[in-house]
């Protein structure tokens, strides 16, 4: 039996979203059928309705989600209906390269859904980031489903789907941030701000948040910043320096995807300091650096795909010290919204006084 369930549709390049009736199989071997019940908007939707992605038009939009098992196919044994689950891109194959050489958050072959959802026409859809969440119910590999503790609120819970997941990791897996280590995020939208909570779960010492947006900074604080630079005010690299004795933070998080920014995170950590890049670049930019300085100044320049996470080992733990009270995912979750309602969530995004925007069922 399919299903027929409302979906957020991208149909062309740059042309706004639609809300349609899709056909959701039900699961194969494999697979787990999930009642959505929140997803939050990320930038990665927008890059895909503007064809930055690719072209496989049409696309069904949302990756950043959470709900409740509806079913699953011959051969599931991880997941089971009724369970709350938050939807990964990381469905780890344990067979790959990277998989067997004990490094599964690199897993280079991940696991999606074999059958197809389609529109009522039978045109296959696209699922954002193999997912596909602006949808009532969606089809996805039974890997891709995390279960954790139902009390979680699921708006919350989706987050570290994507976005907040990143930048966690970011910190506390690519950076490896320690006790006592200073830190400095560059760029605390959410993915940003993530990485300052992290730090801060990390046992960081001092978390110097830098963003163009006092409002940004003011919620980096919230999160666990101890100090804040505007960087449209003040020179970064200086600013961070001052504030670290002279030398430059331990580790530097770059998280806003621009050369720039990525000098900065680069000149203002100290000798032998990590620099982790997890925001993402576009194709035409470039970088130059004097080899020197990259000689020199030692240590560590890394990339943070999707914050090196694990699901199944960092969902649950996660959600366990939310609900502990010890990582607030609340403060992400700006709005929430209906499901017809997400084309008005990427025009916000431009506004900037947004970290997510969730669509809850
Ligand atoms: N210096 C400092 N901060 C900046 C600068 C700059 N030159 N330019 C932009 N910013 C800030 C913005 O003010 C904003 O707070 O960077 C932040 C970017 O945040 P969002 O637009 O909310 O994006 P976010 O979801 O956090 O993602 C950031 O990570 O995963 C990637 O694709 C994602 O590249 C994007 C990045
Ligand atoms: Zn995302
Ligand atoms: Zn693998």
């Amino acid at each position: 039996m399919a299903h027929q369930v409302r979906a957020v549709v991208a149909r062309g390049k740059g042309a706004p979203v639609s809300l349609e009736t899709i056909v959701v199989p039900d699961p194969g071997p494999g697979e787990a059928l999930v009642k959505v019940e929140a997803c939050g908007v990320c930038h990665t939707d927008l890059h895909y309705r503007e064809g930055g992605i690719n072209d496989d038009f049409p696309f069904l939009l949302g990756h950043e989600a959470a709900g409740v098992v509806e079913a699953v196919g011959e051969g599931v044994t991880d997941v089971a209906p009724g369970d709350f689950v938050i939807l990964n891109w990381r469905a780890v194959c344990g067979q790959c390269r990277a998989c067997l050489r004990g490094r599964p958050w690199y897993c280079f072959s991940t696991h999606n859904a074999k059958q197809k959802m389609t529109l009522t026409d039978g045109t296959e859809l696209s699922p954002a980031l193999g997912i596909g969440a602006f949808a009532e119910k969606t089809l996805v590999a039974a890997g891709q489903c995390t279960k954790v503790d139902r009390a979680a609120s699921a708006a919350a819970a989706g987050l570290l789907g994507c976005g907040v997941m990143a930048g966690i990791g970011a910190a506390i897996n690519t950076g490896n941030v320690g006790r006592g280590d200073s830190v400095a995020v560059i760029g605390c939208g959410g993915v940003g701000a993530a990485a300052v909570a992290g730090a801060d779960l990390a046992g960081a010492g001092k978390i110097i948040a830098v963003d163009i947006d006092d409002a940004k900074l003011a919620t980096a604080r919230k999160l666990g910043a101890t100090h804040a630079v505007n960087s449209k005010e003040a020179d970064a690299v200086e600013a961070i320096r001052e504030l670290t004795g002279g030398f430059g933070a331990d580790v530097v998080i770059e998280a806003v995807g621009r050369p720039e920014t990525y000098k900065q995170a680069f000149y203002a950590r100290d000798l032998a300091g990590t620099v982790v890049l997890v925001g993402v670049p576009t194709p035409e930019m470039k970088l130059e650096l004097p080899l020197l300085d990259v000689f020199g100044r030692g240590g560590a320049l890394k990339s943070s795909w999707y914050g090196d996470c694990l699901p199944s080992r960092d969902f649950p733990m996660l959600i366990d010290l939310y609900l502990q009270g010890r990582l607030d995912l609340d403060t992400f979750v700006t709005e929430t919204i209906a499901l017809d309602e997400v084309e008005k969530a990427f025009e916000r995004m431009h506004g900037g006084d947004v970290l997510r925007s969730v669509v809850v069922f």
